[in-house]
């Protein structure tokens, strides 16, 4: 199976998963909102879930319900930073953005249950003993929280309105922003298996760099009929990203560095294929 079938394969079961964790709430517009915010996407973050958990031979069945998991709090982390107080955005996969589409509160409080949901899949009973299930817990909410990406968006938003960030300024931005959730979803196959996930997530920081690299990049280069959300965004705003600090053709260079040290990381496994491929489409993409 290609990359791309394999992403859309994993893409599926995720989304099956997110279905079928909202069925039979009340007809309320935040539930309407809530499974709406759940389409579409790339799912890398899932994806790298379940590849992480197949890699230590965890089944699908046990891992599939940290996948979603991720993937609702990522769904919730776009609402929130689409909304006018934030980036203000009104296109997110294609669509009209949840409080273009309903209104501001329905946004908020679909994001905050996104959010309480997120963990009520954590503690799904299939994933394994309850040991397990507070590891992922603990690890999601760290690196959603005010250590992690609630500390990289504050960050995100203040720098619109302050002088321009170094380049440590930023990458330690986006190791909040971005990084906190992709070394979640690396390390939860190792921690469903018990695992050291030291390499995994020596592997995710390069490969979360990478990510916010390419965002940025796209937000310059990219095709909004591709990517389904508006770009040049960040110019616009004033905001300092890897591009304007460093230039389009340097930052593509850092981003395929980066590339290499996430592949060198995963030596010590020797089924690591897909989590390969993973980091060669984080910067081949154009959405
Ligand atoms: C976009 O994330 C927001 C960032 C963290 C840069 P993705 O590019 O993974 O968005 P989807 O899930 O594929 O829509
Ligand atoms: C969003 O970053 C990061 C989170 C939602 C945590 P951006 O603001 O750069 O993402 P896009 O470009 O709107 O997708
Ligand atoms: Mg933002
Ligand atoms: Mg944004
Ligand atoms: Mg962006």
């Amino acid at each position: 199976m290609s990359f791309r079938d394999l992403l859309a394969a994993d893409a599926s079961l995720i989304q099956s998963r997110l279905d079928h964790a909202l069925i039979g709430y009340e007809d309320q517009a935040v539930i309407h909102a809530m499974r709406y915010a759940c389409q579409g996407g790339k799912r890398l973050r899932g994806f790298l879930v379940l590849e992480s958990a197949r890699m230590f031979g965890v089944p699908t069945e046990r891992s599939l319900s940290a996948a979603a998991a991720v993937e609702a709090l990522h769904a919730y982390s776009l609402i929130h930073d689409d909304l006018p107080a934030m980036d203000n955005d009104d296109l997110r996969r294609g669509q009209p953005t949840v409080h273009k589409k309903w209104d501001e509160a329905t946004a908020v409080l679909a994001g905050d249950a996104l959010q309480a949901l997120a963990f009520e899949l954590l503690a799904d009973p299939v994933i394994g003993p309850a040991e397990t299930r507070i590891a992922l817990v603990q690890a999601l909410a760290k690196a959603s929280g005010a250590e992690g990406m609630v500390l990289g968006q504050a960050l995100d938003i203040a720098a619109e309105t302050a002088p321009p960030l170094t380049l440590q300024q930023i990458t330690d931005l986006q190791a909040g922003k971005t990084g906190a959730l992709i070394g979640f979803a690396a390390e939860a196959g190792a921690i469903i298996a018990g695992a050291d996930p030291a390499p995994l997530r020596a592997y995710a920081t390069a490969l979360g760099l990478a990510f916010q690299i390419a965002d940025d990049i796209l937000d310059v280069t990219g095709d909004p009929a591709k990517t389904g959300k508006r770009l040049g965004k960040d110019a616009a705003a004033g905001k300092a990203t890897f591009v304007s600090l460093l230039g389009l053709k340097a930052a593509q260079d850092r981003a395929r560095n980066l590339i290499g040290q996430a592949e060198a990381a995963l030596f010590p496994y020797h089924a690591a294929q897909n989590l390969i491929d993973a980091a060669r489409f984080v910067i081949a993409r154009d959405t």
